[in-house]
């Protein structure tokens, strides 16, 4: 066991954290890793920026609801914090902005907690998204973000883990309830519409990581935004959202695999 990990670390698996964080080029992840990383790889060359793609669209997002006063983060499914993680995005434009990470492997857990140690506007809380309450709960013990004010709910890449036998439409309806009007949800997530074989393949190779992916349909992601008004240009292959720059946009899109999309709670009229 190397040094400074906490114990409960299955070294024996690969982890889709690390896994991930090897993608984007992160030092944080282990030879059984870096082993499934490469055969991922080999059957899907675009996967590497298939994950920049999603670190992209998150940033995007982040500045959009900047953009639209959002302070206070909650981001479920953080990951390892690579590259340009929320905190440094929002705090680079807000330098008040709260960011609080939640993440089930606990050596994104880890790694987050030893990169954040001083930042005291950040807090980072080992969960399962499939736990809301508990997350909310844990959230509120941690003093940064007031659920009475609106706040950005970020969930990149990390719904397409909770299968439908565990009911995210119900966990992503708790999570909706607890936020005030003038929130927002973003949402990234694994589709199969669109895509060529390799990547379904791909996809699922994923099943030796600790947990499996469900892919869903457009149909599918933009459910989980409930009633809250899906902001333009909708549930779209996640390069197509706002790009920074059309030149940005590769040639085929679809190939990046996931839908991203952000909504904003809006208060009902009366
Ligand atoms: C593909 S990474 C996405 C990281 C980051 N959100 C981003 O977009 O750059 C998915 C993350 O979700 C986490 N995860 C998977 N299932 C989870 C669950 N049930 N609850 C909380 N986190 C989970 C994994 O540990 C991993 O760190």
């Amino acid at each position: 066991m190397p040094d400074g990990l906490p114990t409960e670390i299955d070294l024996t698996r690969p982890s889709a954290a690390r896994v991930y964080d090897y993608f984007l080029g992160g030092a944080h992840n282990f030879e059984i890793d870096r082993q499934l990383a490469e055969q991922i790889a080999s059957m899907t060359p675009n996967l590497a920026a298939t994950m920049r793609s999603g670190r992209e669209f998150l940033r995007r997002a982040v500045r959009v609801l900047l953009d639209a006063g959002i302070d206070q983060f909650l981001d479920i499914g953080s990951g390892i914090p690579t590259v340009g993680n929320v905190h440094e995005v929002a705090q680079g434009v807000n330098p008040k902005a709260r960011v609080v990470y939640v993440d089930i492997d606990p050596v994104a857990v880890a790694h987050s907690r030893e990169l954040l140690a001083g930042n005291e506007l950040t807090g980072v809380i080992h969960a399962d998204l499939r736990e809301p309450e508990r997350i909310l709960a844990e959230t509120r013990q941690l003093g940064l973000i007031e659920f009475s004010r609106p706040v950005g709910i970020l969930l990149a890449g990390v719904v397409h883990f909770i299968p439908d036998a565990d009911r995210p439409e119900a966990i992503l309806a708790t999570l909706r309830e607890a936020a005030a009007p003038g929130s927002f949800l973003v949402i990234s997530h694994s589709t199969f519409e669109d895509q060529p074989q390799e990547m379904l393949d791909a996809q699922r190779l994923s099943a030796r990581t600790a947990t499996e992916i469900t892919l869903r349909s457009r149909a599918q992601v933009t459910g989980f935004f409930g009633d809250w008004t899906v902001l333009e240009p909708g549930v779209v292959h996640m390069p197509l959202w706002r790009p920074d720059s059309p030149s940005d946009v590769d040639e085929h899109p679809e190939r990046f695999g996931a839908f991203g999309g952000v909504a904003r709670y809006d208060q009902p009229a009366g």
